[in-house]
């Protein structure tokens, strides 16, 4: 018999020279046992489990670490804050409220008599503009979207210091949906008339 090679004591297996050592001592009838040892990589990841568990436990349980309760506080705050801003950017437009205004019977004739009475003086004819910019074409000054709701907020506090005045107090709540109406109504117009002022936006 090759001398890598030796039997196992009681059940006559034959091992290489390597395999010996790895034979654990005992016998359980007739079933014996290696001793195979663990990948390293799997004794790494156990280690650094454990590891970062009891770190774990101890930050959330004892050092003071925002509870998952916290954690969803801290983060509604944060978009209360977001809603906050957006409303007041807005000025509580409610969306489905002008939607409904819009599809009246004569929302288009409302929106052109508040456009003559109110905004005629300074936006001109069909509002390519004169004192104030010319709302026809697709460069702004205040908005950063031009849709319903960033107007009505606009149009509701104006820019006074420019020169565009707050309609808040002066107009109903129709009105100023008049307003918003007429000045999505003339987009995309490109009237000539006052030249572009501002930010390009395209739809
Ligand atoms: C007294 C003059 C004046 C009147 C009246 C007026 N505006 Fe203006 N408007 C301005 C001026 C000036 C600006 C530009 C402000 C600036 O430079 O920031 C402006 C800006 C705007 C803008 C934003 C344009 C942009 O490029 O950002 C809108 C929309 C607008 N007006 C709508 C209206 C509507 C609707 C009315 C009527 C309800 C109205 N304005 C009445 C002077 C006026």
């Amino acid at each position: 018999m090759n001398e890598d090679i030796k039997k196992s004591k009681a059940n006559n297996i034959i091992l290489n020279k390597s395999e010996e050592n790895l034979l654990l001592e005992h016998n359980y009838d007739g079933i014996e046992e290696f001793d195979y040892p663990l990948p390293a990589w799997w004794v790494w990841t156990f280690i650094g489990g454990v590891t970062f568990g009891i770190f774990y436990i101890y930050f959330y349980n004892f050092a003071g670490a925002p509870s998952l309760k916290e954690d969803f506080k801290i983060e509604m705050a944060a978009i209360e804050k977001v809603i906050t801003a957006q409303r007041k950017l807005t000025g509580n437009f409610d969306m489905a409220d002008f939607k409904s205004w819009q599809g009246g019977e004569n929302s288009m004739q409302m929106a052109a008599v508040v456009y003559e009475e109110n905004c005629l003086s300074c936006h001109e004819e069909g509002g390519k503009g004169d004192i104030g910019p010319n709302l026809t074409d697709e460069f702004w000054l205040n908005v950063n979207k031009v849709s319903p709701d960033v107007l009505y907020g606009f149009i509701l506090k104006g820019n006074e210091d420019n020169g565009m005045p707050a309609w808040e107090d002066m107009l109903s709540k129709e009105e100023l949906y008049a307003a918003v109406q007429f000045v999505l109504s003339v987009q995309n117009k490109n009237l000539p008339g006052k030249e572009p002022q501002g930010k390009k936006l395209s739809e």
